[in-house]
């Protein structure tokens, strides 16, 4: 049987409770990527240029770090990523969790929150982190998540 892994970043929660929800229907492990330095309330202030997440969302090569995390990735066949739309794309701390495994052959299914925002370009730029050989899934916005919705997208993807 096929071995699945709900990665998530979640900086309010949200996405958090999502990832818990999704892992739940399908029996999957949980995997919260933890950034090595937590972000403040100051570093989410996306009203101010400064802030950190300002910062590293307007640099492309900001890789924020990962706190150190026992995640057995070679387990895995499916990961989901999940995280929350920052600036139309996903955190830069998922593209230091894309880079930092190697997952040839495994399936990536990539999900995300918003305050309204669509799914954006955030997979396309996440896809270029990864090997050719990964199998790659469309990314799923889900802000108001409907069983239905959610298991018909799942029998779908896995
Ligand atoms: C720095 C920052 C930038 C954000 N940019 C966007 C955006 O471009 N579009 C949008 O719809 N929501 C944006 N949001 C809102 C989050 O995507 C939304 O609240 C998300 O559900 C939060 O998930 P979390 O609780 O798992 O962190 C932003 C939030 C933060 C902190």
């Amino acid at each position: 049987m096929s071995k699945v892994l709900v990665a998530y970043f979640s900086a309010s929660g949200v996405t958090a409770k999502l990832a818990k929800r999704l892992a739940e229907s399908v029996g999957a492990d949980v995997g919260e990527i933890v950034p090595e330095k937590p972000y403040t309330s100051a570093d989410l202030d996306w009203t101010n240029k400064k802030s950190r997440s300002s910062v590293e969302m307007n640099d492309p090569s900001a890789r924020p770090e990962i706190a150190d995390s026992a995640l057995d990735m070679a387990a895995y066949d499916t990961v989901f990523v999940g995280f929350p739309i920052w600036w139309g794309v996903a955190p830069r701390i998922i593209d230091t969790f894309l880079e930092s495994y190697d997952f040839s052959g495994k399936k990536i299914v990539p999900f995300c929150t918003s305050g309204g925002s669509g799914v954006g370009r955030s997979d396309t730029e996440l896809h270029k982190d990864v090997s050719a050989d990964v199998k790659w899934e469309k990314g799923r916005l889900i802000n108001r998540p409907d069983a239905e919705e959610i298991r018909s997208w799942l029998a779908k993807v896995l």
